[in-house]
C-alpha cells in the first residue's frame, strides 16, 4: 500500500510522531500487559550464555542499548559489533552464544553476511527485523519482529525505538528465565514498559522548546552529545541523526570520557546536548556539565523537571517527561530525533533523502 505523508511536511516528522503506536504495537508482541509478564517466545535465554549482536548504523546503537539491558537485567554477557567489522575479523565465539542481527530492512549486506557466518558456524541465531519477509528473517532460526510499519525516511526513527522496545522487553524475559528477576520485579518492569507509549507521546510536547534550541544548533559546525548508561548509545544515535540530515558534524560521547579528550573542543560555539534522566548516574553527568559550562560551552540539558539544577551558568534546560530509567532510551529518543529534524528543517536540507545516503545498503 502507498504510504502518504498526510498532514506532515516530511516522512521523518510523521514517523517520529507515529512512535507511541509503533512502540505499543511492538511491545504487545513481547509483553503480556494483562498479567504483567514478559514473553520470550521461542527463545530460551537460560540455555545460552552469551549474546552477540551485529548491526549497522542506527540499529547498532539500538543493539548497544540492548546490551546494557541484557547484562543488567539478565546477567547475560552481551557484545555488540558493527557488522562490517564482525564479518571480516574472524571473531572468537563460543557455542552457547545466541547471535542476533538487528536491522530495519533485514537486507543490509554486512549484517546479513554476519548472521549467515554465525549460522554456518553452528550458533543459534535470531533476527530482530522490521521487514518480516526479509532475507535476515528467513536466514535466522528465530524471528523477533518489530512492528514499526513501513519506514520511508532514510534516517531511521520509529524502527529504532521499536528495536529498543523489543530488546528491553526481551531482556526482562531473559532476566525472568535466568532467575534474575522475580515476579514483583517483572511486574514493575512490565508496567514501566507499558507506560512507554504514553510517555513517548508526552515527549512530543517538547517540540516547541526544541525548535528554539534547533535555531541555535543550526548555526554550529560541531555538536557534542553526552550521556551515561543507556544514554551513551543514545547520544551516539543523536549525533548520527544530526550528521545524517543536517550535515553538521556531531559526536556522541560517554559523559565520563569527556575529560579524556573532547573537552578540548569546548568553546562558546560548540553546543553540548546532554541526555540526563534522573537515574543512578545523574549526579555524575551533572558534574560533567558543570565542567563544560565552566569552560564556556553552551549546554543544553535534557532532563526531567525534578532533576536538580547543576551549578554553573549557561546551562539551558529542556524539560523531559519523568520516567522509569528502563524506558528512558525510548522517551529520550524523541527529543534527540526532533532536535535533528528541526535543525535540518532550519537548514533547508532534504530531510527524507539526505545526500549520499541510502535507506538500505544491500551492497558492500
Ligand atoms: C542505512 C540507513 C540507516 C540504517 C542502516 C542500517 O545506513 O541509512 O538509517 O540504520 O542502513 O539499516 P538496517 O535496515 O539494517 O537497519
Amino acid at each position: 500500500a502507498l504510504v502518504e505523508k498526510g498532514e506532515y511536511r516530511h516522512f521523518m516528522e510523521k514517523e517520529i510522531h507515529e512512535q507511541p503506536d509503533s512502540v505499543q504495537h511492538t511491545l504487545s508482541e513481547y509483553l503480556d500487559f494483562v498479567n504483567g509478564k514478559a514473553k520470550a517466545g521461542p527463545t530460551d535465554f537460560a540455555a545460552i550464555d552469551r549474546v552477540q549482536i551485529v548491526a549497522c548504523g542506527t540499529a547498532f546503537y539500538a543493539g548497544q542499548i540492548g546490551r546494557y539491558a541484557f547484562e543488567k537485567l539478565a546477567g547475560l554477557p552481551c557484545d555488540v559489533e558493527i557488522a562490517s567489522e564482525f564479518r571480516y575479523r574472524q571473531p572468537a565465539l563460543t557455542p552457547g552464544t545466541l547471535a542476533v542481527a538487528v536491522s530495519q530492512s533485514g537486507e543490509t549486506a554486512d549484517t546479513l553476511a554476519s548472521l549467515s557466518w554465525c549460522k554456518a558456524n553452528g550458533l543459534k541465531t535470531a533476527a530482530l527485523v522490521n521487514v518480516h519477509s526479509s532475507s535476515m528473517a528467513r536466514e535466522a532460526e528465530t524471528l523477533w519482529p518489530t512492528h514499526a510499519g513501513p519506514e520511508i525516511g532514510v534516517a531511521s526513527t520509529k524502527a529504532f525505538t521499536a528495536q529498543v522496545a523489543a530488546l528491553l522487553a526481551l531482556a526482562v524475559a531473559a532476566g525472568v528465565q535466568r532467575g534474575r528477576i522475580d515476579a514483583a520485579k517483572e511486574a514493575e518492569l512490565v508496567k514501566a514498559l507499558f507506560e512507554a507509549p504514553r510517555l513517548i507521546a508526552e515527549a512530543m510536547l517538547m517540540e516547541d522548546a526544541l525548535k528554539l534550541v534547533a535555531h541555535d544548533v543550526a548555526k554550529a559546525t560541531d555538536v557534542l552529545f553526552l550521556g551515561r548508561g543507556a544514554m551513551f548509545p543514545l547520544a551516539m544515535e543523536g549525533a548520527l541523526k544530526l550528521k545524517e540530515i543536517s550535515y553538521i558534524h556531531a559526536e556522541g560521547y560517554a559523559a565520563g570520557e569527556l575529560k579524556h579528550g573532547p573537552i578540548a573542543l569546548v568553546d562558546e560555539l560548540t553546543p553540548i546536548v546532554a541526555l540526563a534522566p534522573l537515574d543512578e548516574v545523574f549526579e555524575k553527568t551533572a558534574s560533567n556539565l558543570q565542567e563544560v559550562a565552566a569552560r564556556g560551552g553552551p549546554v543544553i540539558m535534557i532532563a526531567p523537571k525534578s532533576a536538580p539544577d547543576p551549578h554553573g551558568a549557561g546551562i539551558r534546560r529542556v524539560d523531559a517527561p519523568e520516567c522509569h530509567s528502563l524506558i528512558a532510551p525510548l522517551v529520550y529518543a524523541v527529543p534527540v530525533q526532533l532536535l535533528a529534524y528541526y535543525v535540518a528543517v532550519q537548514k533547508g536540507t532534504d530531510v527524507d533523502q539526505p545526500r549520499n545516503l541510502a535507506k538500505s545498503v544491500t551492497v558492500e
